[in-house]
């Protein structure tokens, strides 16, 4: 039964003590959340597992994160995802042969090593932040991407963004960079479906990749509530698109979220544009307080592969590493961590 789970997950992780730190994101659901030692958005789930002592780091959260733990951390220090198939969508629409090509087909028409600085979003494989390692670049997250866009334009006059177009053409915009200088490259046609003079005005190439969870919340919702609820604010998660980010009174990262509504005055409404799971949670939280919390979207999204990780998948996690056995590691490739941990660093300096 559901109770038999969770005490199980309560006595295996008793056992453990001090061996093992279970990390958790904003999207876990909540009786996988309950158990999380430490809980945060990309950023601070990543600052956690580079300082944690811990031999043992459960991520409950998806494969790039736990990849993330795994490089940040010393080399005895062992990630795990308590359930393999847990990826991340995003993550997958840019892969290492694809931004290869783009490079090569870049430097047809410019010389990129020199002219363009490759930013990944951290939702993406290791051996992306590796190129980016490798080429002079950085990795960001929802929370900085500010910040590590200026670092990567005081280098090189042009950035290249992947994998998530939002999350790029919302910074740029922020940066007071016009549409026209944002243009996106497609991976599946030849030079991105661009022409050279398009590649050399550009500013920021913006990779096409999106988040299919986030791509369910649209403009029309918010007008939508503030026609019935003048005095409601809205709040939306960069990986929004731009006419949601434009039209939100408060854009950030799913840690800002959370502060922004726990930090607001009583009796205030919410709309949110974020994965249900933070939503729901939030909602309950903060209604002692009078605050309304509502979703944005009118169907249900949850992050279907976050969702993966319930609690009889941590629960056999843990009761494995009582007996010893380590399950579903995390291990990147050394050569990859060692690029990758160079663009991870360029950012945690910064942020
Ligand atoms: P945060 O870094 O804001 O937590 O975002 C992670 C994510 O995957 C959002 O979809
Ligand atoms: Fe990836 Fe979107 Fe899920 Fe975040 S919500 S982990 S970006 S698929």
């Amino acid at each position: 039964s559901d109770e038999a789970c969770q005490e199980r997950i309560r006595v295996a992780r008793a056992k453990l003590g001090k061996k093992a730190v279970i990390l958790g994101h904003h999207y876990q659901r909540a009786d996988v959340y309950q158990h999380a030692d430490l809980t945060g958005d990309s950023l601070k789930l990543s600052k956690l597992a580079a300082q944690t002592d811990s031999e043992y780091v459960i991520f409950c959260g998806v494969h790039f994160m736990a990849e993330v733990a795994d490089i940040m951390t010393a080399p005895h220090q062992i990630a795990i995802l308590p359930d393999l198939a847990a990826g991340c969508s995003m993550a997958d629409m840019a892969n290492l042969a694809k931004v290869e090509r783009c490079w090569r087909e870049l430097n047809e028409v410019l010389n990129a090593e020199e002219e363009v600085t490759p930013v990944t979003y951290i939702n993406s494989a290791a051996d992306l932040k590796a190129f980016c390692g490798e080429h002079g670049g950085i990795v960001c997250t929802s929370s900085n991407a500010g910040t590590i866009a200026k670092w990567a334009f005081e280098r090189r006059p042009k950035v290249l963004f992947f994998p998530d177009q939002h999350l790029g053409r919302w910074t740029g915009h922020q940066l007071g960079f016009a549409m026209d200088e944002m243009v996106v490259w497609d991976p599946d046609l030849e030079l991105g479906g661009l022409t050279p003079a398009q590649i050399k005005h550009a500013r920021i190439l913006l990779w096409k990749g999106h988040c299919s969870v986030h791509q369910m919340f649209q403009k029309s919702q918010i007008d939508a509530f503030r026609a019935k609820y003048p005095e409601g604010k809205v709040i939306a998660h960069p990986e929004c698109n731009f006419e949601v980010c434009a039209a939100a009174d408060y854009v950030g990262s799913t840690e800002h979220i959370v502060k922004t509504i726990k930090e607001a005055p009583e009796g205030t409404r919410w709309l949110v544009g974020t994965e249900l799971n933070l939503v729901d949670r939030l909602a309950k939280e903060v209604l002692p307080q009078n605050k309304i919390v509502q979703f944005m979207a009118t169907t249900i999204c949850m992050c279907s592969t976050m969702q993966r990780i319930d609690p009889q998948h941590l629960a056999w996690t843990l009761e494995n590493l009582v007996d010893g056995k380590i399950v579903n590691q995390i291990k990147v490739p050394e050569h990859e961590a060692k690029l990758a941990k160079l663009a991870l660093e360029r950012m945690l300096a910064i942020s």
